[in-house]
């Protein structure tokens, strides 16, 4: 996404119909590839603001995939066109035309093309639509690829669907680059009512760009094997076939593949049948799929491997996981299948409708960019999120796989069944999806808990940037989101996070009971439809009124306070005189708010209790009321948003802090252990906020020598992470670790002890996440005994070439024996990493490796995240963002992005998210003045290029960084006394 204007790698455009010539043609596509491109393709313009006129004729620059060589964007006046309002310069599809089915072949080719060295894919495809409105123009999305001019001398045919009514002849044919579009401009009218067939053959390019139909590699036995795979979502399926590639304008596909003997083709439905076929000499096989139900063209895939598969079947389902043979061999996915039945069950009872696909088919893809994609009946994935191998993958990769599995099985539902009219509405998908996954995951590892889960890794983590000024509301405007860029853009904290929080909100004070059924009936009004959030919420208010609840306000008003307006509340609590009130948090209160059309009240759930003892929920609906129930005496405390809930903050005076405090340093079991986290993170959060005296914040985590969860302790950690980017390089630092490794040393102790020495794993699933806490900040903060044990662990793995480290405690035991080693621990895990058989290992070490403390192995391994024979391109990113939670390798992260943004930038674009964590990442630790200037001038320097997807998060970390210089001036002097009082007084 988001290299706009300019073409990165030839592809051929002429001569490739599917069975003639095919390698021969090849052959011919460099040459005649520059003349035809001036035929082929209206030249690029910038986004946004482009007229073409189709009788132009230009050169493209040279492509090339050179950063030094990519053209610079021309800001000059004269090539800069006229804003234009033609239909085909509008990012969406006008209205006028419908489509029905689609009729679809593609043939990738597996190997590359001798001369060229590309990879390519031809295909053939046609389009049944209706006219809903009388045009005499298809537009119709297409993105690189490259048109057979076809007996009529243009890019497609047109026929009538009715024998009596003529269609008329393409006049004018053409591609439009930046809005991608194919354009086809007719002698006569469409006829309102009637149906038409377009055909076209083409060409694209099968490249390793993870996005659209492309290429992924991997090594099996010593040979280099290539798979062609699919990302469709949100707008790459015009990059494998014409197609009108809105979420709304479903269709029916009848999908054909050709590929080689011995390698297998899979799509959406099920196979049909797969018969011989010879193409210029070739034996091939043409796999034909049953046609799929009525869908988004966001949702389809294919799939080319020689992968194998293990399957069951779930009452009429048939469940297939496949991968890489050695993988399936190994057993790796052993772990999704046992757990994809149940959870399928478990959403068919809960959304009360079942599974309407014959098979449920899960995939994993040696080079992804996301996690896993919801492709209906055929959902991909990375490796490291369905397969699973005892030996080497740890608890926490484990409940990925059972959550991501519930978070796409969830999709197959709420996204795939019923779709949202457009990507405005993305957030209520993602976000679902995000909720749901926990209930999902729950019910496939019942002990595990996992529902607690959702207040760390979502409310506490989106909590963080909806504190922002820079934030956004979760539900955007249709009209502001038109381009890919955008609609990349929104695939973010806020969506996913936020929107689960408050639907998880929302369904605890409706009840689960009343929350389901809302869904069960819109799912069942909007089946293989479309629909807008507030249909929703039209359900569930149904649901209300069919179950008598009592509600005050409707279903819409209450969610139009969380849904439309960005940010929430922080609710204080005056214990004393029962006044309750609320107020815009902002991380920052010197920031100011420039969207004047929100007063920023919600009207605000609040369940609450008194010394322990659960009270009725009361709902906040004014900026202040009074409770007076809330009122506290002698030794009572007042706790509010019970296992956090509600999507919002709580303040109380300081009385009631105090004695909640005493209530955590006396019998903190008297607090449920959510809440001991949200006391945590409130605290740390309201002093940054300047509400309530960072000291009082750094006082919550004195209990913490007592506690032996996971959550409290994760939650401090957390926050302390912010203490570690602020002060690791200053003198606060010394102080600060003598303290934490004071708190964690009872709890190191507490876990040596119950493992025997190491040698045994906690039973319960947080125990054994809580050892790794105390095993990683125990090193962290330079417990010997620690780093003695890791080192030791490490060296016996490269003495005996054995790996005796259990799983769990691998990522940690790594990253601090590869801290305190040198070039030989480095290159030793490089070589285990490079050869490393199960995914979830070689990215532990991929982690690791960005631990070391030698600058020049620091600078190389950046390098290497440029070069894709080292480092996955999904992974490069990541990598990046691993080597600045190095505090040596922050600065030297900073400048290699700042040195080849227009490169990364360009190479690395296909993805959604990365660029924003990217960003976020390199300038986290930002908090001072020079580096703010610096994060300034990369924002105006890069101007030009653009940051596509990460465009919010450079406004973000400008920000963030404001805020954190006045922080360190305000809070440093007082956070050093803290830490050297508390440090020596045990
Ligand atoms: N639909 C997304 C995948 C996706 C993300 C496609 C961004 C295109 C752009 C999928 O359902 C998803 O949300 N995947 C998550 C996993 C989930 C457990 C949060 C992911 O990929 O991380
Ligand atoms: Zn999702």
């Amino acid at each position: 996404m988001g290299t706009g204007y300019y073409i990165r790698k030839p592809v051929g455009i002429v001569g490739i119909i599917l069975g003639a010539g095919a390698l021969a043609t090849i052959i011919a596509l460099s040459v005649v590839y520059s003349q035809e491109k001036a035929k082929n393709i209206v030249p690029p313009t910038d986004a946004g603001t482009t007229t073409s006129n189709p009788h132009v004729t230009t050169t493209t620059p040279a492509p090339s995939n050179k950063p030094w060589t990519t053209p610079a964007p021309s800001n000059k006046p004269w090539t800069t066109p006229a804003p234009s309002n033609k239909p085909w310069d509008k990012y969406r599809l006008p209205n006028s035309l419908v489509p029905d089915n689609y009729n679809v072949t593609l043939w990738p080719r597996l190997t590359a093309d001798l001369t060229t060295g590309l990879y390519i894919f031809t295909g053939h495809s046609s389009v049944e639509f209706e006219c809903a409105e009388e045009t005499d123009l298809i537009l119709i999305h297409s993105n690189k690829l490259n048109y057979t001019k076809l007996d009529n001398g243009k890019f497609a045919r047109l026929v009538s669907v009715n024998s009596a009514v003529k269609a008329p002849s393409i006049k004018d044919s053409w591609l439009q680059n930046v809005t991608q579009y194919l354009v086809l401009q007719l002698d006569g009218k469409l006829v309102k009512g009637h149906r038409y067939h377009l055909y076209a053959e083409f060409t694209g390019e099968l490249a390793d760009d993870l996005g659209g139909f492309y290429r992924s590699e991997y090594i099996e036995d010593g040979v280099r094997k290539i798979i062609a795979t699919t990302q469709m979502q949100p707008t790459d399926a015009r990059k494998a076939f014409p197609c009108f590639d809105e979420p709304a304008m479903k269709a029916v596909f009848y999908i054909t593949v050709i590929h080689d003997h011995g390698t297998t083709a899979l799509s959406n439905g099920k196979e049909k049948e797969s018969t011989n076929i010879i193409v210029d000499g070739h034996n091939l096989l043409k796999t034909v799929f049953e046609p799929t139900e009525r869908m988004s063209t966001y949702l389809l895939a294919f799939i080319v491997s020689d992968f194998t598969y293990i399957s069951n079947t779930t009452d009429r389902v048939l469940i297939r996981i496949f991968a890489r043979k050695s993988a399936i061999t190994a057993g790796q996915g052993d772990y999704a299948l046992n757990k994809t039945g149940p959870i399928l069950n478990f959403f068919e009872k809960y959304f009360n409708s079942s599974y309407p696909l014959p098979k449920s088919d899960q995939i994993a893809i040696p080079d992804f960019n996301a996690g896993a994609m919801e492709n209906w009946g055929l959902i991909t994935y990375r490796e490291t999120a369905l397969l699973y191998d005892e030996a080497f993958s740890s608890t926490s990769n484990k409940e990925r796989i059972t959550t991501i599995i519930a978070h796409e099985l969830a999709h197959m539902w709420f996204g795939n069944l019923v779709t949202l009219r457009w990507w405005n509405d993305l957030w209520l998908n993602e976000g679902f999806a995000s909720y749901v996954e926990y209930l999902g995951a729950d019910e496939a590892e019942p002990d595990w808990n996992v529902k607690d889960l959702i207040v760390l890794n979502d409310v506490h983590r989106v909590f963080a940037v909806d504190a922002l000024t820079s934030s956004h509301p979760l539900s955007s405007n249709e009209d502001d989101i038109q381009k890919p860029a955008q609609i990349s853009e929104l695939f973010d904290a806020i969506s996913y996070s936020k929107g689960a929080s408050v639907l998880r909100m929302l369904s605890h004070f409706l009840t689960e009971e009343v929350f389901k059924r809302g869904l069960t009936t819109y799912l069942a009004e909007f089946a293989f439809k479309n629909a807008v959030y507030t249909d929703l919420w039209t359900h569930l208010q149904m649901a209300v009124n069919a179950t008598g609840i009592l509600l005050h306000d409707p279903v819409e008003n209450i969610m139009n306070t969380w849904v439309r307006q960005m940010g929430f509340p922080v609710v204080t609590i005056d214990t004393d005189t029962g006044v309750v009130s609320q107020n815009h948090f902002l991380l920052d209160p010197d920031s100011k708010v420039t969207t004047p059309s929100h007063n920023y009240e919600w009207i605000v759930p609040i369940t609450w209790m008194k010394t322990g003892v659960k009270k009725e929920l009361v709902w906040l609906r004014e900026k202040s009321d009074t409770f007076d129930a809330m009122r506290a005496t002698g030794s009572e405390w007042v706790l509010a948003n019970l296992d956090v809930v509600g999507y919002y903050r709580v303040n109380y005076d300081r009385g009631n802090w105090d004695r909640l405090l005493s209530g955590l340093n006396t019998n903190h079991m008297l607090i449920p252990v959510i809440n001991r986290a949200q006391l945590v993170d409130d605290a740390f959060n309201l002093a940054r906020a300047k509400i309530i005296p960072t000291v009082l914040a750094l006082n919550t985590t004195k209990y913490l020598k007592n506690e032996k969860e996971y959550m409290p302790w994760q939650s401090t950690l957390n926050n302390l992470d912010f203490f570690y980017l602020m002060f690791d390089r200053t003198e606060v630092y010394g102080p600060m670790q003598d303290y934490l490794r004071q708190q964690v040393t009872p709890l190191y102790d507490y876990y040596k002890n119950v493992t025997d020495n190491w040698i045994k794993i906690p039973d319960r699933h947080m125990d054994q996440y809580n050892q790794v806490t105390a095993i990683s900040l125990a090193c962290r903060t330079g417990l010997g005994e620690c780093q003695t044990l890791a080192e030791r662990w490490f060296k016996n793995w490269m003495d005996s070439g054995e790996n005796q480290i259990h799983p769990n405690l691998r990522s940690t035991v790594y990253c601090n024996a590869i801290a305190a080693g040198g070039t030989k621990e480095w290159e030793f895990a490089w070589s285990v990493f490079q050869n490393a058989s199960v995914a979830s290992e070689a990215e532990k070490l991929r982690s690791a490796l960005a631990c070391t403390k030698q600058t020049w192995l620091l600078n190389r391994y950046l390098e290497y995240t440029l070069d894709p024979t080292k480092i996955r391109k999904q992974d490069a990113t990541s990598t990046i963002v691993y080597v600045t939670n190095n505090v040596i390798g922050q600065s030297l992260a900073w400048d290699f992005v700042r040195a080849r943004w227009s490169y990364i930038f360009n190479e690395y674009g296909g993805g959604s998210f990365s660029f924003a964590n990217l960003i976020n990442g390199v300038t986290k630790r930002f908090s001072t003045e020079f580096e703010l200037q610096q994060l300034k001038q990369f924002k105006a320097d890069n101007a030009d290029v653009g940051f596509g997807s990460g465009t919010l998060a450079v406004d973000q970390s400008i920000e963030r960084t404001m805020a954190n210089i006045k922080w360190v001036a305000e809070n440093k002097q007082n956070v050093l006394d803290w830490f050297e009082a508390e440090a020596i007084s045990k």
